[in-house]
């Protein structure tokens, strides 16, 4: 865990200027348009949240990173009328209700939860029947670390950031390293999470063909 809390000091900075991880967030915003009450589930610094927020849903976050949960809660303040904060830990059974949810949204946390075939059957149980799910798992694909920090510094070389922070820079390739190590062992393959979903009585489970990420991460939606 203590790589996440030194990961989020750094992760907006740069990550809310790579246009791949935005054209990710605008799926979980399509997959969950039709929801009301909609689970961001290992929100993180809470910029699926705010995205959500903004689009009129009622959210729930849930994160077991305190020091990240802070962040949300700064970044989300306009809208805590709508906004309930949760610290979890989303590896063991939760204390919501079956039934509850609308949506749930899982943005770069597969396969980060360490139970992850739990951490899914408590979102299918948290889920209304017909309830909509949106999954953007990271998955262990040799040169996952390479992918991801060529095509963020590629991608953000225009704006200068890299160069204008470059301590922070630094810090936040040697906290996305230590994460790339964690997903590659905990090893959690496409077609393990499809039969996973299905398993657990997931349906109309889609992937989209979407290139965005060159297979490094996949975008997943489906329904209860
Ligand atoms: C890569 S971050 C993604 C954050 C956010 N969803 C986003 O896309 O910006 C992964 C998040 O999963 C959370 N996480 C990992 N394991 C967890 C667990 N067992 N319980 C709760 N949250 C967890 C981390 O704290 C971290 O905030």
């Amino acid at each position: 865990m203590k790589y996440w809390i030194e990961h989020s000091k750094t992760y907006d900075r740069f990550m809310t200027a790579y246009p791949r991880y935005l054209s990710m967030l605008d799926f979980h915003r399509q997959a969950l348009r039709k929801c009301n009450l909609v689970l961001d589930s290992g929100a993180g610094t809470g910029n699926l949240t705010l995205a959500l927020l903004e689009d009129g849903h009622n959210v729930v976050a849930a994160d077991s990173n305190e020091y990240a949960l802070n962040i949300l809660k700064r970044k989300c303040k306009p809208y805590i009328s709508r906004l309930n904060v949760v610290k979890i830990d989303l590896s063991k059974k939760t204390s919501f209700s079956s039934d509850y949810f609308d949506g749930a949204a899982s943005c770069l946390v597969v396969p980060l939860v360490t139970r992850p075939e739990l951490y899914l059957t408590e979102i299918y149980r948290t889920l209304k029947n017909g309830g909509y799910f949106s999954a953007s798992p990271l998955l262990p694909k040799k040169g996952l670390f390479d992918y991801l920090i060529n095509t963020l510094e590629t991608d953000i070389k225009h704006t200068g950031l890299t160069i204008k922070y470059r301590p922070e820079w630094k810090k936040f390739i040697a906290s996305a390293k230590e994460n790339a190590k964690q997903i590659m062992k905990k090893s959690l393959e496409a077609e393990e999470l499809m039969s996973m979903l299905d398993r657990i009585g997931f349906s109309e489970i889609e992937v989209s063909n979407d290139r965005l990420f060159n297979g490094y991460i996949i975008l997943v939606r489906c329904r209860k």
